[in-house]
């Protein structure tokens, strides 16, 4: 692995009509760099990172997400599994991409505890934290939690969610993932003066 991130092709990973899903080849790719002997993925929601898994031969890595195909698993209520050694998380990027209820990702209706819910940006932020907080805590000594998420635009305002929310751990590794065939990369703006955003952010931290 390098400090960028590009995958013209997603791969055959999961759900490719899954909403915001992500390229296997990123989990496939930290996987193969830190070999990690309990892997523990968070959000895991087409299932882009159980397939990732599953090729390399895991047979006791552990997907989570609040959709039914994951467990229901609600990571603000519900205990976190301890010991991993590498956790992989892909929240929601705050609500850009709705996943629960009707007309939305999956599921009748919205469940009151979908993160991509919350409206208030700093509400959002608050949650991110507790949830990043109980990943850290679950980790074992010296393990990982490498965790991807995007910047926001909305209303002409630029949200940066990782520098607005707190990290846990020691910061070793910040990489830029590309992001390729995006909507906003195909929209027609209004005025030409902003530049679509077109990349993620893959932070990696230590527990020491
Ligand atoms: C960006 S998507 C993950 C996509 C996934 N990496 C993939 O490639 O398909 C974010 C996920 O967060 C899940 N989610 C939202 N609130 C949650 C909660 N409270 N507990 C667990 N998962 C939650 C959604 O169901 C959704 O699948």
């Amino acid at each position: 692995m390098i400090s960028i991130l590009s995958y013209p092709n997603r791969g055959h990973y999961g759900n490719s009509s899954y909403r915001g899903n992500c390229s296997g080849y990123v989990i496939r790719d930290l996987l193969l760099h830190f070999k990690p002997k309990n892997f523990l993925e968070c959000f895991a929601g087409g299932g882009s990172g159980y397939d990732a898994a599953i090729e390399l031969g895991y047979t006791n890595s552990i997907h989570l997400d609040l959709n039914n195909r994951f467990g229901n698993f609600n990571i603000l209520e519900d205990p976190l599994p301890a010991g991993a050694d590498l956790v992989f998380s892909h929240p929601p990027y705050w609500n850009i991409i709705k996943y629960s209820g009707k007309n939305n990702v999956w599921g009748n209706k919205i469940h009151e505890d979908d993160i991509s819910h919350i409206q208030d940006y700093n509400e959002f932020i608050n949650k991110l934290n507790f949830i990043n907080q109980k990943i850290f805590n679950s980790l074992s000594t010296f393990g990982r939690h490498a965790i991807l998420i995007g910047d926001v635009r909305r209303n002409r305002k630029y949200y940066s969610i990782i520098r607005d929310m707190k990290w846990y751990g020691e910061l070793e590794s910040h990489l830029i993932k590309i992001q390729h065939n995006t909507l906003s990369q195909n929209k027609k703006y209004a005025t030409d003066n902003f530049i679509p955003i077109a990349h993620e952010h893959l932070l990696i931290f230590k527990k020491l």
